[in-house]
C-alpha cells in the first residue's frame, strides 16, 4: 500500500520507534531520538550494512573516527567554501526557508496545519511576502574546541563521514595490510544545520551516515599492468566478483549492483527504487558519474542514497592542503612499466596528455602523472557509495506499514497494522508467549524457551492479555515469530509458531523454529 506518513509518524511514536528530540521542552526541529524499537531497527540496518559492505568481504577494512576533525579537513574537502544551501527570508514574518524550496513550502503549506511547530524556531507558516536575496548559509556546526572562545579555536562537527576516511587513508593502507583496490568504510553520526528540516527523520540536523570509500587504481595504471582496461562498452559481468582489468565506469557500475542488492536483501523490492544517473551538468566538478537511488517515499521520489564516482579529487586536496603525499606504491605496476621501451611511455604520456586536455584537466600534470606511474606510484582514484541510516529506515518503514482489512468473524471489518520487515532487520525477531498465566509447568517450559532465544537474537516475552491481542502487538512492532507455548508444550516440545504476514500456525520444535529463523536471518 502507499503509506501516509502521518500515520507512520504517529506509530512510531505510539510504540516506541521515534520521538520528538527534547519533547518535553517542545521539540527541536530536525533532531529525533530513536525508542527501544527505533533503536533496535537502526542497530539491525547498520549491522547488515557492516556485514554486507565489510566483513563479509575481504578488501574492505573498518574506521570509527571522530566527529570534530581537524578543521583545515573541511578547507581542504571544499565544504568551509561551499557547502552551503541558499537561504531566504520573509521581510514580513521573518520567515527562513531555502530560496530552492520555496515552491514545495508553499505546496505543504496549503495542508492542515500540524500542532508540533514549536514557536520561535522559524517553523511558522510563510505569510507570501516579499523575500530578502538569496544568500548562501554554511550548513555546517560550529564549535569551540577548548576553554579560550577565539576564531583560531573554531572546529566543526563533521557534516559527512567520509572525510576522515580520506583523513586517515595513509594510516589504514598502511596497517590493514590491504592493496589497492581496497576500500574503508565508516559508520557514524553526521551533522547538517539544515534550513528546512523536514518530512520526519529524512532532512534531519542531526543523523547518521553508512560510508564506503572504495580506492581503484586510475585507469591509465591499469592499462600500463594489463594491456588493456575494460569499460561498460566491453560488457563487462558487473554482478560477479570484482576483475584487476576493470576501468572506473565498471568499478562503479559494480557498486551500484551491489548497493541495489543490499537493499534487496534487506527488504526493498526492486521495484520500488530508480537508479537516476546524474546528467552531465549535475555533476560536480571533479565527479566523472554520480547514481542517485532514489525511493518512492509517501512525499514524492526523494535520494536514498549515492553512489559517486569522484576521480582523485579528495586525495589530492588532502595532500595539497596537509603537504603529505597521498600516493601508494604498486609494485606490479612498477614491474610492468620496466617493462616498456622509451619510445612506448613517450607515446603513453602523449596519449595520456591528449586525453586528459580532452577533459580540460593539464597535459603538463598529466605527464608529471605519468612519470610518477612508470615509477610504481599513483594517488587512489574513489567510488564512494554513500547511504543516510535515518532515510534508510524511513523507507523501510514505509515499505513495511501495511494496514490489512480483515473479516472481524461476527459479520465487520476489522483492520490489523502490521510492520512487514525483512526478518533481517525487525527489531524483535521473536516472542514468546505462554498460552496460560496460571499453569506453572507452561510458564517454566515458556520462560525457559524464552531464556535460549534471547541468548541469540532479540526476543520479547508477553504474558498480558489474550493471545489475539499480543500476536497484534507484535504485529505493529513488526516482529516476524511468536512463540505459543501450551500445555502440550511440556509433553512433547513443541510450540505453536505464527507467522506475521500470513498469520498461518505451524507446530514445531524448538531446533526446527531455529533453523527456519536462522535461514531468514542469513546474508
Ligand atoms: N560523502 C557524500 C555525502 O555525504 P550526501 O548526498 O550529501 O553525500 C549522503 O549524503 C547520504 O546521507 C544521503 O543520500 C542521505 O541518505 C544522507 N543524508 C544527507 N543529508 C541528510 C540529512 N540532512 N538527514 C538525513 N540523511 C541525510
Amino acid at each position: 500500500m502507499t503509506a501516509n506518513l502521518d500515520a507512520i509518524a504517529s506509530l512510531c511514536k505510539r510504540r516506541g520507534f521515534i520521538y520528538h528530540s527534547s519533547e518535553i521542552y517542545g521539540g527541536m526541529p530536525g533532531f529525533w531520538d530513536y525508542g527501544p524499537l527505533g533503536c533496535e531497527l537502526k542497530r539491525n540496518v547498520k549491522d547488515a550494512w557492516w556485514q554486507f559492505m565489510v566483513r563479509g568481504r575481504d578488501d574492505v577494512a573498518g574506521l570509527d573516527a571522530t566527529i570534530i576533525m581537524h578543521p583545515r579537513i573541511w578547507k581542504a574537502s571544499g565544504h568551509l567554501d561551499t557547502f552551503a544551501d541558499p537561504m531566504t527570508m520573509c521581510k514580513d514574518c521573518k520567515k527562513l526557508m531555502r530560496a530552492d524550496q520555496l515552491e514545495s513550502i508553499l505546496a505543504e503549506q496549503k495542508k492542515p496545519p500540524k500542532p508540533r511547530n514549536p514557536p520561535g524556531t522559524g517553523m511558522c507558516p510563510y505569510c507570501g511576502g516579499e523575500l530578502t536575496e538569496p544568500k548562501p548559509f554554511n550548513l555546517m556546526f560550529k564549535t569551540v574546541v577548548g576553554p579560550v572562545d577565539d576564531p583560531s579555536n573554531v572546529a566543526y562537527l563533521r557534516p559527512e563521514t567520509a572525510q576522515a576516511i580520506f583523513a586517515q587513508f595513509l594510516n589504514v593502507h598502511d596497517t590493514s595490510r590491504k592493496q589497492v583496490p581496497f576500500g574503508i568504510a565508516q559508520e557514524g553520526k553526521s551533522f547538517r544545520n539544515e534550513v528546512t528540516p523536514r518530512n520526519f527523520i529524512f532532512r534531519s540536523r542531526e543523523f547518521e551516515q553508512m560510508e564506503l570509500e572504495f580506492f581503484i587504481r586510475p585507469d591509465e595504471a591499469v592499462e600500463i599492468l594489463f594491456g588493456r582496461v575494460v569499460h561498460l562498452s566491453d560488457g563487462p559481468d558487473v554482478h560477479g566478483d570484482p576483475q584487476p582489468e576493470w576501468g572506473w565506469d565498471v568499478w562503479h557500475m559494480y557498486w551500484v549492483e551491489q548497493r541495489k542488492k543490499f537493499l534487496r536483501e534487506i527488504g526493498l523490492p526492486e521495484e520500488h527504487f530508480i537508479e537516476y544517473w546524474q546528467k552531465p551538468d549535475e555533476l560536480a566538478h571533479y565527479a566523472r558519474a554520480c547514481v542517485d537511488i532514489e525511493y518512492d517515499f509517501p512525499f514524492g521520489r526523494q535520494e536514498l542514497e549515492g553512489i559517486a564516482a569522484r576521480s582523485d579529487f579528495d586525495l589530492s586536496q588532502h595532500q595539497k592542503f596537509s603537504g603529505k603525499s597521498m600516493a601508494v606504491f604498486d609494485e606490479q605496476l612498477k614491474l610492468a612499466a620496466r617493462k616498456m621501451d622509451d619510445a612506448a611511455k613517450e607515446a603513453f604520456a602523449a596519449k595520456t596528455a591528449a586525453e586528459w586536455e580532452k577533459r580540460g584537466k593539464d597535459a603538463g600534470e598529466a605527464r608529471a602523472f605519468c612519470a610518477e606511474l612508470f615509477e610504481g606510484r599513483f594517488v587512489p582514484h574513489v567510488i564512494e557509495p554513500s547511504a543516510g541510516v535515518d532515510r534508510l529506515m524511513l523507507a523501510l518503514l514505509c515499505q513495511a506499514y501495511d494496514e490489512e482489512t480483515l473479516d472481524d468473524g461476527k459479520g465487520g471489518k476489522d483492520v490489523r497494522t502490521v510492520l512487514r520487515f525483512s526478518p533481517k532487520v525487525a527489531p524483535v525477531k521473536v516472542a514468546v508467549f505462554p498460552l496460560v498465566k496460571n499453569d506453572p509447568a507452561v510458564m517454566s517450559i515458556a520462560r525457559d524457551i524464552f531464556g535460549k532465544l534471547r541468548r541469540k537474537v532479540n526476543a520479547f516475552w508477553d504474558v498480558s492479555g489474550q493471545i489475539g491481542r499480543r500476536y497484534r502487538r507484535q504485529d505493529e512492532a513488526g516482529t516476524p515469530w511468536c512463540v505459543t507455548v501450551d500445555k502440550q508444550t511440556p509433553e512433547d516440545g513443541t510450540f505453536t509458531v505464527r507467522e506475521r504476514d500470513s498469520m498461518a500456525q505451524e507446530r514445531m520444535t524448538y531446533e526446527a523454529f531455529l533453523a527456519k529463523m536462522y535461514a531468514a536471518l542469513e546474508f
